[in-house]
């Protein structure tokens, strides 16, 4: 593809005007959500879908996830029944996405949803991506805003880090505040599934739901195929629930059980906050790869609420490279 020259914008009014007149004008704009920054394309047009994994350097046409302003708009691209509308209801704006079967007419293009008849759709709540989804006017699809392997991006520098010169512009709204990317749940019928756990936890949709939703099944990959089990891959190699460091290890730690070890090490959250960990998750990993180490040492995190999610991500970023 032809260089772009990215322009890095500080998300006020006028830029986000302008970032809205580049998506409808068919560009590829990033901008933060309150997960992790998204790379942001008109979701009703092939043409502009594609844009998106040329410029990631996706392998794959995974389906992505369209995002509106409010349910209103989701329900005209997607049917919610009960429990669809009620986690909506619960938890949007928010870090939480559901894949609900396609309404008849629906303008979310067939790429974006890679052919799928069902349709992924979240409601951010970062007020930068609000304002942004209500200048376009119309469904913007956007996978986290890095090169395809890479972690996901929490600043707008980890951004201008993959994809400088590769699409129009990057609105800069600071940090992410949760960190790792929305929980997917598919209400497809009866049963509820959990696709990928994420920002909002099992626990607080269970909640909602008032009963179990089911776990993905171990075909995920076919059924989510962005899924990949190497997906979040830093260079260096993971080795998880760490209860001792080995020589040239670097350390992801967490709640200070390693706060002793001579080592290039950053603690995800030395007072054990969960929440915490999730913010810094992907910066760390980042950091500690540039540190050239072979091993990342990751201390164990707990299994509750937020922590599936951080599991699940640290396990991708574990997983043998395909
Ligand atoms: O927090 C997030 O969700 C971020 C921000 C930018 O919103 N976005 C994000 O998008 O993580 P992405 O493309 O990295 O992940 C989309 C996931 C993929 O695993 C994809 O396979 C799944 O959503 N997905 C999308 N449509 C689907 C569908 N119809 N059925 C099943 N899975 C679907
Ligand atoms: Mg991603």
């Amino acid at each position: 593809m032809s260089p772009l020259v990215t322009r890095l914008l500080k998300a006020d009014p006028a830029a986000i005007a302008e970032a809205g007149v580049i998506l409808r004008a068919g560009g590829l704009v990033a901008f933060p959500t309150e997960t992790v920054y998204g790379l942001g394309a008109d979701a009703t047009r092939g043409e502009t879908v594609a844009k998106i994994y040329a410029a990631k350097e996706r392998p794959q046409f995974n389906p992505l996830i369209s995002h509106v302003p409010d349910l209103a708009a989701a329900e005209r691209l997607g049917v919610f029944n009960a429990d669809a509308r009620a986690l909506a209801e619960a938890f949007w704006p928010g870090p939480l996405t559901l894949v609900v079967p396609a309404a008849p007419g629906c303008a979310v293009s067939d790429l974006a949803r890679a052919g799928l008849d069902s349709v992924a759709l979240r409601v951010p709540a970062h007020p930068v991506a609000q304002a942004l989804l209500r200048a376009a006017g119309v469904p913007v699809a956007a996978p986290s805003a890095n090169r395809s392997g890479r972690v996901s991006p929490t600043h707008a520098g980890h951004v201008m880090g993959d994809l400088d010169g590769r699409i129009d512009c990057v609105l800069d709204g600071g940090p992410t505040q949760v960190g790792v990317e929305s929980t997917i749940v598919a209400c497809l019928g009866d049963d509820v599934r959990i696709l990928r756990p994420g920002g909002v936890a099992r626990e607080e949709i269970e909640r909602v739901l008032g009963r179990k939703a089911a776990a993905a099944q171990a075909d995920a990959a076919i059924t989510a195929p962005g899924m990949l089990a190497s997906h979040y891959a830093p260079n260096a190699r993971l080795r998880l629930d760490a209860t001792s460091i080995e020589k040239d290890e670097a350390v992801l730690d967490f709640g200070g059980r390693f706060a002793d070890v001579q080592a290039a090490s950053f603690d995800l959250s030395p007072t054990g906050d969960l929440a915490e960990a999730a913010v810094n998750l992907f910066a760390f990993l980042r950091a500690l790869d540039a540190t050239g180490a072979e091993t990342i040492a990751v201390a164990p995190i707990p299994h509750e609420g937020l922590g599936e999610a951080i599991r699940d991500r640290l396990q991708r970023a574990a997983a043998p490279r395909g």
